[in-house]
């Protein structure tokens, strides 16, 4: 099996060297937590590699992305159009090729078809960041969006990272239908220790892979990114969501059941 490296090494050694080649990994987590920037990482990883990669922003623009890009030395500019796209899905300026003017499923899709095209074949890296923005109007929908992305999607030869925020005050976690149809979960968090904001990384699922089950902190580096600080002792275990948030989950799941035609 074929691995891609996450472009963090200190990450990659947890999950046996990289995500298996065409996976779909969801990234949740709350706001601020480090979504981007590990995608970023994926990205600045595939240009060093020479896979194609594309990345759809929905919530920055292409200039919001890569200027966060520069400030960790990798210079998204000079591999646009021949290794990299960014579609734009904030700013939908029509004269932009490379802009979606309305943010369905079927647009992106499209445009990264027509995106991975222009790139050429092979093995392509994609970012969808986020995907959640797909379904915020309709969360009964997020898991027959997300598989039909996959399902789509896995026939061009992509390794996908799907980011999905993640607040445990609502009823329902946005990134729950990703979650189920992920190959892969990333769950990424935030806590206030000491007076200080902290953040923290939780492999909760990597198929076909004998992956760390601690959680980590980690810390955004000024012109590095994202490193690892430590391995906290807690475990996935004690770590799961509080039962009454883990009822509610549930429930709106069986609810979004009922949504979901077979033939998805
Ligand atoms: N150059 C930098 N140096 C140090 N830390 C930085 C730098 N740039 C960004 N950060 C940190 O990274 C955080 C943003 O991380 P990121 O954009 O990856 O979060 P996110 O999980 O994608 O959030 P959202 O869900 O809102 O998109 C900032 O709030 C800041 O704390
Ligand atoms: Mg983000």
């Amino acid at each position: 099996m074929r691995r891609l490296s996450t472009g963090i090494p200190q990450f990659d050694a947890l999950i046996e060297g990289g995500v298996p080649e065409g996976f779909f990994v969801a990234l949740t987590g709350e706001p601020g937590t480090g979504k981007t920037i590990f995608s970023l990482h994926f990205v600045a990883q595939g240009l060093k590699e020479g896979d194609p990669c594309i990345y759809v922003t929905t919530e920055e623009s292409r200039e919001s992305i890569i200027r966060q890009a520069k400030q960790f030395n990798w210079d998204f500019e000079e591999h646009m159009e021949k290794k990299l796209i960014i579609i734009d899905a904030l700013m939908r300026e029509r004269e932009d090729e490379w802009s979606l003017m309305e943010l369905t499923p079927e647009e992106l899709v499209q445009k990264v078809i027509q995106a991975k095209q222009k790139l050429g074949y092979g093995k392509a890296r994609l970012v969808i960041d986020s995907v959640s923005a797909l379904f915020l109007d309709k969360p009964a929908m997020s898991r027959k969006i997300s598989y039909y992305l996959k399902r789509v999607l896995n026939k061009w030869n992509f390794t996908i990272y799907a980011t999905s925020q993640y607040a445990i005050t609502t009823s329902q976690a946005f990134g729950f239908g990703v979650e189920h149809v992920a190959d892969g979960i990333i769950r990424f968090r935030r806590a206030v220790r000491g007076g200080e904001l902290r953040r923290f990384i939780l492999i909760e699922k990597m198929r076909q892979t004998n992956h760390d089950r601690h959680v980590w902190e980690i810390d955004v580096k000024p012109g590095r990114g994202i490193v690892l600080v430590r391995r906290l002792e807690e475990r996935r275990e004690d770590y799961a969501l509080p039962r009454d948030v883990q009822e509610r989950i549930k429930r709106a799941s069986e609810i979004n059941e009922r949504f979901i035609p077979e033939d998805v």
